[in-house]
Parts: structure tokens; C-alpha cells; sequence
């Protein structure tokens, strides 16, 4: 049977890097929670559904037409939305933003509940998210929460968008991830927390190389 590895925390922890880099090294599925969400809310805008008409964006996430397609040489993945590739598209903080609205939406979670255990395949999954450890895969055997202070985690966001999305600025980004962390945490429905048997990891002062030793000692025991 398949076995879970849950990667929560906020915004630009590196939860997406190190989720790519588990999955690709243990050769396991990767589930990208917060890419359904951005998916949501961009494929709300082309419909013209508003953000908070919650009837209809249940109905949309029920239904929506997304594949995620492994990228040749294994890093990273393609995402297709409606028979477009979107995998530029939808990393802009103004869906980032789209997408923290209608994820505090009880019917949206529910609606998309589903779809994200439907990841779950052998050999395994590694689950990158908010909730993956709290709500969406509440067994799994590895928890881990990764933070990183709120300037670091701006600090990284800048650089990985910079030269791909228009328009990206330090300060910008710091007030908006700010902001995002906060409706995350606050929401009444799976608000951003550690599960309570997570590993919490602060990646602030740690590479990728040295998160990726930590957990993969933790997979490894
Ligand atoms: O990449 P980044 O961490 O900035 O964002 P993301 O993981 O793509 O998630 C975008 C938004 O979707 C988050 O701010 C959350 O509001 C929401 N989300 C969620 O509620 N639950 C998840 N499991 C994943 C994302």
C-alpha cells in the first residue's frame, strides 16, 4: 500500500522545491494542493465567477479540467487547465491572492477533498499544502512543517518569480505574503497550524540540501 509524506507551511518556505525534490528522489507521485486553489481562482476569472459566489465555485472545482504532467528530466511539473498550459500563469501573487480567498471557502475544500486523496498511488505520494497533515491526509506516517521568517520567504518568492512574472517587486511581495499568511492562519475552515505529531523544520538558515538531509534521515528511520 501507499504511503504518504505531508509538506505544510506558508508561503515561500520552500515546501513546493523540497516536495519536487522528495518525490522526484524517491521516484513517488507529487500532489501540489496550492496549485488547485491558484487553479481555481484562475479559471474563475476566465469564467467571470466571482470569488465569493461559493455555489459556483464548488460547482467549477468539482468539475475543473486539469492535468499535471511530469516535466521531462523529472523537475518540476506542467499544468494544463482547459487544454492550456497555465504552469506560468497561475504563479502571479494576484492568483496567489484569488486563490487564499476561495480556499477559505468550506464547499471549495470540501469539493476538492477527493480529488487530492485520488493522488494517492503506490509506491507513494508526497503531498505539498496547507492542510495535507491536519485535514487532507490525517494518517500520514511523516508530518512536516516548514517555516522560514516572513523576509526570507519574500526573498526567495522574488527570485523565483523574477524574470518569469511582470511586475514583481521585494516589498510588494513581502506585504502580500503577509497578508496571505494571515487570511491562511485565521480562516475558520483547515486554517494554516502544524499538525500536532508534525516535524517542525525553520528553513530560514537552512539550503535546500540540508532540508532535504533532514527529512530524508526522518524518511530513512
Ligand atoms: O506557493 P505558495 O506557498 O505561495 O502558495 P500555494 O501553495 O500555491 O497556495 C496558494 C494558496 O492556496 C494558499 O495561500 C492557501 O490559501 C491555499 N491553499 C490551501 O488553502 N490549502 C492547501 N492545501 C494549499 C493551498
Amino acid at each position: 500500500s501507499a504511503v504518504v509524506i505531508t509538506i505544510d507551511g506558508p508561503s515561500g518556505s520552500g515546501k513546493g522545491t523540497i516536495a519536487g525534490l522528495l518525490a522526484k528522489q524517491l521516484g513517488w507521485n507529487l500532489l501540489d494542493s496550492g496549485a488547485l486553489y491558484r487553479l481555481l481562482a484562475f479559471a474563475a476569472r476566465n469564467h467571470g465567477i466571482d470569488l465569493t459566489n461559493e455555489e459556483a465555485l464548488k460547482a467549477l472545482a468539482a468539475h475543473l479540467d486539469v492535468q499535471f504532467i511530469a516535466a521531462s528530466g523529472g523537475e518540476g511539473q506542467r499544468i494544463i487547465l482547459e487544454g492550456e498550459e497555465v504552469t506560468n500563469d497561475i504563479r502571479n501573487e494576484q492568483v496567489g491572492a484569488g486563490a487564499s480567498q476561495v480556499a477559505a471557502l468550506p464547499a471549495v475544500r470540501e469539493a476538492l477533498l477527493q480529488r487530492q486523496r485520488a493522488f494517492l498511488e503506490a509506491p507513494g505520494l508526497v503531498a505539498d499544502g496547507r492542510d495535507m497533515g491536519t485535514v487532507v491526509f490525517p494518517s500520514a506516517p511523516l508530518k512536516v512543517y516548514l517555516t522560514a521568517s516572513a523576509e526570507e520567504r519574500a526573498r526567495r518568492r522574488y527570485l523565483q518569480l523574477k524574470g518569469k512574472v511582470d511586475g514583481v517587486s521585494l516589498p510588494s511581495l513581502l506585504d502580500e505574503i503577509r497578508e496571505r499568511d494571515e487570511r491562511d492562519m485565521q480562516r475558520a475552515v483547515a486554517p494554516l497550524k502544524p499538525a500536532s505529531d508534525a516535524i517542525q523544520l525553520d528553513s530560514t538558515e537552512l539550503s535546500i540540501e540540508q532540508v532535504m538531509e533532514r527529512i530524508l534521515s526522518e524518511v530513512a528511520s
